[in-house]
């Protein structure tokens, strides 16, 4: 069986960086991070064990009376960092710097006196972090036709959610240059995301079968499983290995795997060799060899040492 794994799969850059810091704080005391560093289970879960606990909310973050704080990839309103600072805490910040420029845009257009547009989902944590930086006005859209509900009379400023969809960020540039409305454009998005999505698609439509490793809550993971079902019906999502029934790709000639942004690498190593790696009972089967002349004319010879059986 030939397996193809997704050059892209797994932690972007911003999302490794956040995780990454969490484990080197893991080892101190009273260690927070501000909602869970990222949608994945296992991470949480072995970050747990490390003693590293998640604060849900506002109110959670206020009865803290000591320890370290961790700003996750998403970022956070102003309004977090200055309860972190106001209470003596230490504060580490591993917001992605992609998503920190936003909040620089959009404080500057703030001051400038310009109201802000966002495109992207109102109640993604991302976009919430970036509604927390601006002063003025704000409208949160989705969709070109909600172009409508804007005062065009106060200069703007338009920024993006890191992770929305360039073809509709497309199509409300395009109005907006046709009706010549008053309004800075800054194109937020992140191209890890587009890169992986067309990564998946193309891997999707060239093989039997395509398996995406994700967490269930992590709506790129989700995204990805869309892509790729659209172009390989035998498509399976899973979370981690123990998921993955081999059975299914007995008879599949060529395999793809792809990965979510927030999936770890350790999972998507196991479940790649798992389809390459062949099993003990297999090499076993090979080891039956045909000996002609004293020379091996069929099959392998196996080097297997007895503690390995
Ligand atoms: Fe940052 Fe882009 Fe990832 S904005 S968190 S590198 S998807």
């Amino acid at each position: 069986m030939e397996v193809i794994l997704a050059k892209t799969a797994g932690f972007c850059f911003g999302v490794k960086r956040a995780v990454d810091t969490v484990y080197e704080q893991a080892g101190k005391q009273h260690v927070y991070t501000y909602g869970p560093i990222i949608h994945n289970e296992q991470v949480v879960s072995d970050l747990k064990k490390r003693g590293v606990r998640v604060l849900h909310s506002k109110g959670e973050l206020e009865e803290l009376k000591e320890g370290t704080v961790i700003i996750r990839s998403h970022g956070v309103p102003k309004e977090i960092y200055d309860i972190i600072t106001s209470k003596g805490l230490e504060l580490v910040d591993a917001t992605c710097p992609f998503v920190r420029k936003i909040h620089r845009i959009v404080q500057k257009a703030g001051k400038e006196g310009k109201q802000i547009i966002i495109t992207g989902s109102a109640e993604h944590p991302e976009v919430e972090g970036i509604r927390g930086w601006c002063s003025g006005k704000v409208t949160i859209i989705s969709e070109a036709s909600q172009m409508d509900e804007i005062d065009w009379k106060q200069p703007a400023c338009l920024v993006s959610q890191t992770t929305f969809n360039y073809k509709k960020f497309q199509d409300i540039v395009e109005i907006i240059e046709k009706k010549g409305y008053d309004i800075e454009v800054c194109n937020t998005i992140c191209n890890a995301t587009e890169e992986r999505q067309l990564e998946a698609r193309s891997i999707a439509k060239n093989v039997d079968a395509m398996i995406v490793i994700g967490d269930r809550h992590s709506s790129n993971s989700q995204k990805l499983f869309e892509i790729s079902s659209k172009e390989c019906p035998s498509t399976f999502f899973i979370q981690t290995l123990e998921e993955l029934d081999l059975r299914l790709f007995e008879s599949t000639g060529k395999v793809g795997i792809t990965a979510g942004a927030s999936t770890p690498q350790k999972i998507i190593k196991e479940v790649h060799a798992s389809m390459t790696e062949k099993s003990f009972e297999q090499l076993l089967e090979e080891s039956l060899v045909t000996i002609h002349n004293g020379e091996v004319v069929e099959g392998t010879v196996i080097d297997v040492k007895p503690d390995e059986i």
